[in-house]
């Protein structure tokens, strides 16, 4: 392990600062500290490259024993009880669910011939593929069932606000490690990804009844990665519908070399490609930031962006341009 290691994990968590301080200011607290301790920073600098982010240490972190209150707590629990959360970060992946992001997805998917059949690759426990199970509030406009959770929305620029949810003919999702909203470890897993801080409660209330929602009509959930699996997914395609291919939060877990072909394979298919990604992780859709993919995400269609939009939902932003 070098100095450099140790700088490169440092400027990861201080870059994560100024992601989480809008909604979390205890894991901005937190992600500095570990930015300027370097007994912590050695600790994650032994853990394989894909599992120091701090997304994944804080998690495991509350998953174990609760959010860490101060940098002083995380730096002793990491001292004392380091092999637990070890374990806990070897054996658990970054995989936050939020539901909320498909109050971005919705305007765009109801304005596409259906019935749809949704294909989400990185789906997690998949409570994004419920886009017409759900209740959505755009600026005080209801759209949706009203028995079900309420996504709020707040947005600008003209956002065509559907009349109705569209008609879902298939659920299927994709992923290289799929939870299961039925198991209660999962769910706690879940439930620890969420940040502490003022919405979390929202959150996780959310997180509850999209679980419950997606245990009474399971989707199809195929393990495995988004490029190798693809086929496999279309064959489960309902017949006639419209096939969306789509994806929230997903491609900067991705390596390159795999993103590149995952946009190649899905730009030759006769389907809709809808994502909500940092800008640049699709094609056509920006310029990757310079101080990390997190604050703001790019609602695109077969590659041309529509809306931004704010990355766990809540707020969509929308740009020029007809979502047909
Ligand atoms: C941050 S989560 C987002 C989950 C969900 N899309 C959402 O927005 O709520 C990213 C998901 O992508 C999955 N993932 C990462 N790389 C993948 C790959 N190469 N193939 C399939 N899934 C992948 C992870 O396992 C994880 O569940």
């Amino acid at each position: 392990m070098t100095d450099e290691d140790l700088d490169r994990i440092a400027r990861g968590y201080r870059e994560f600062v100024a992601e989480a301080q809008p909604t979390s200011p205890l894991y901005a607290e937190l992600a500095g500290h570990v930015a300027g301790s370097e007994r912590v920073l050695r600790f994650l600098a032994g853990l394989p490259v894909g599992k120091r982010q701090p997304n994944l240490l804080l998690a495991a972190l509350q998953f174990l024993d609760g959010a860490p209150a101060d940098g002083a707590e995380l730096e002793r629990r990491i001292t004392e009880d380091g092999d637990r959360v070890r374990a806990t970060v070897l054996a658990r992946a970054t995989q936050t669910n939020e539901p909320a992001r498909c109050g971005a997805l919705l305007p765009v998917l109801a304005r596409l011939a259906g019935p749809l059949t949704l294909i989400e690759v990185g789906a997690s426990a998949g409570l994004c593929l419920y886009p017409d199970r759900y209740g959505y509030d755009y600026d005080g406009v209801q759209v949706g069932p009203t028995d079900s959770l309420r996504i709020r929305v707040e947005t600008s620029g003209g956002v065509p606000v559907p009349s109705a949810v569209p008609e879902v003919a298939a659920r299927i999702g994709i992923d290289l490690n799929p939870l299961d909203p039925t198991d209660p470890g999962d769910r706690d897993w879940l439930r620890a990804l969420v940040w502490p801080g003022p919405v979390a409660e929202e959150r996780l209330a959310r997180l509850d009844t999209a679980a419950e929602v997606a245990a009474r009509e399971p989707a199809t959930l195929l393990a495995g990665d988004l490029v190798d699996r693809l086929p496999d997914a279309l064959d489960l395609a309902a017949p006639g519908s419209t096939v969306v291919v789509m994806h929230t939060a997903v491609l900067p877990y991705v390596p390159g070399d795999v993103r590149a072909r995952f946009a190649e394979a899905v730009a030759g298919l006769p389907v809709r490609w809808l994502a909500q990604e940092p800008p640049g992780a699709v094609p056509g859709t920006g310029e990757r930031p310079a101080d990390g993919w997190g604050k703001e995400f790019v609602v695109s269609l077969d590659r041309r962006p529509l809306a931004r939009s704010a990355p766990h939902g809540g707020r969509l932003d929308w740009l020029d341009g007809d979502p047909r």
